[in-house]
């Protein structure tokens, strides 16, 4: 069960009436505690709530203004606005309403809580009778799980680590799970994967998880998994190095996704690749300008160690393509470029195909997850072409900088094969409403709707 989400109507139960924002004017014109309402200065402003006293001083019920057209993030903000006890919906709504609100209740509810215990207490909401549950616990499940592991630090998420939660995720939805770790990249042909991930402790991997019918349509995710980003040897200055435990980011949005898509039982043979790794300085760490062969057999230059992303994930894409799926999407914490262009909180799509960009775009609207798209500019490609190998992993020009990573991931997909790749952030710089300040889910659940409903038969 989510949580403050609850089936046990007690006796106390409280009552929450929910006003739109547009019925605001005519429902006070006949309420019982108008004169109350309009002296407590209560304006029935959208997201504002109030209680309302009984006649013997008791709280009578609590009074909910959310929009004409909300979302669920509109409901977020009650479960610590309202005082704790079980609250029980009053006012009817549709099931699509009822499903935002009961997850946007639950969303508002998340803490961190591995080291620290929250002192935060919560209303508790009794699930509205329509409210879809299994999509609000699959997707309520996801992002708690894709918050938790981006918030947890690197020292206690290794690639060792992500690949523990990957084969958890694993057997409890009876996926099968291959992992080859450390040397053995090279042998199985991931050199560029070992290339970044070497100079750890910590032995580099590529996570392979596979789940579904063999004859189904082939859907392949791939997620950047650098479980720090100190640089490499160009390393970080301090502030840029701080926030990069989240540079796995990438790998449990593809995670979560999978868990979604998984407990669905969407019928999609579902393939998820995550090349797991640090990326460390130690004496053996790459150098600026080495070229590393990659998987396909095209070379890599190494015009900066901290564009470690885009060369671990040419890998993995190069894998995907090699089985001609259906669809490939990746996500990645990529470039600082993309939060120049569009800010922390919304990630950049680029997409080979018009038809599934919009179908992404679209699925973001409806479920309040956008994403913008940006644009695969071929008339950049020359910027990643390599001085000493056919590519460089850093233009010379850091201007277009999410356009240039982007093209060179396109460098490792087939025209023919639909491919999406996220630029994502996923970690929210500021505290809102059900968005707590922390790791961060972006783009996954309209991911969700957009695949349910092309697969979803
Ligand atoms: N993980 C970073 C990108 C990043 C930084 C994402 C901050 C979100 C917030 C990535 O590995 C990186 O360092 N990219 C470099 C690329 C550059 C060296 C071409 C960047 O964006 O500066
Ligand atoms: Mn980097
Ligand atoms: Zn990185």
């Amino acid at each position: 069960m989510p949580p403050f989400l609850t089936d046990e109507r007690p006796d106390n139960a409280l009552t929450l009436t929910v006003i739109r924002a547009g019925d605001w004017d005519a429902w006070l014109a006949e309420a019982d505690a108008r004169s109350w309402l309009e002296r407590s200065g209560f304006t029935g402003k959208p997201g504002a709530s109030t209680l309302v006293p009984a006649a013997d001083g008791g709280v009578a019920v609590a009074v909910a203004v959310v929009p004409d057209a909300d979302t669920l993030w509109d409901w977020a903000g009650l479960p610590a606005a309202l005082p704790e006890g079980t609250w029980e919906l009053v006012t009817p709504l549709d099931s699509a309403a009822a499903t935002r609100m009961a997850l946007g209740w639950t969303l508002g509810t998340y803490r961190f809580e591995r080291y620290k215990k929250s002192p935060a207490k919560f209303a508790t909401l009794l699930w509205p009778v329509v409210a879809e549950r299994d999509a609000v616990t699959r997707a309520e499940r996801a992002m708690h799980l894709v918050r938790d592991l981006i918030t947890t630090p690197a020292g206690d998420m290794g690639p060792a680590e992500l690949e523990q939660t990957a084969r958890d995720l694993a057997a409890a939805h009876g996926a099968t799970i291959d992992c080859i770790v450390g040397d053995d990249l090279l042998v199985a042909n991931y050199p560029a994967v070992h290339a970044v991930g070497r100079a750890s402790a910590r032995p580099p991997r590529l996570i392979d998880l596979r789940w579904g019918d063999e004859n189904a349509p082939k859907l392949t995710l791939v997620g950047k998994g650098v479980c720090f980003d100190t640089g490499g040897l160009n390393v970080k200055p301090a502030g840029g190095m701080k926030l990069m435990k989240k540079d796995m980011g990438g790998a449990v949005h593809v995670l979560g996704l999978a868990a979604m898509i998984m407990d669905a039982g969407l019928p999609v043979r579902l393939r998820v690749l995550v090349p797991a790794v640090e990326n460390a300085i130690a004496g053996n760490a790459m150098y600026p300008l080495d070229v590393i062969p990659t998987r396909d057999g095209q070379t890599i230059e190494i015009g900066h160690t901290d564009a470690e992303g885009r060369v671990i994930l040419s890998g993995a894409l190069a894998e995907a393509r090699s089985e001609d799926p259906a669809l490939i999407i990746d996500i990645a914490t990529l470039t600082g470029a993309a939060r120049v262009a569009l800010g922390t909180e919304l990630p950049a799509l680029f997409c080979n195909d018009d038809a599934t960009a919009a179908g992404i775009l679209a699925g973001g609207e409806a479920e309040a997850d956008n994403l913008w798209r940006m644009p695969l500019w071929q008339d950049y490609r020359g910027h990643i072409e390599g001085k000493t190998a056919d590519l460089t992993n850093s233009a010379e020009t850091g201007f277009g900088g999410a356009i240039t990573a982007a093209l060179f991931l396109e460098s490792f997909v087939d025209a023919d094969i639909p491919w999406v790749h996220i630029d994502v952030m996923g970690w929210n710089s500021r505290t809102r409403p059900g968005r707590p300040e922390g790791g961060e889910a972006m783009g996954m659940r309209a991911l969700f709707a957009y695949i349910s409903e092309k697969f979803g038969g």
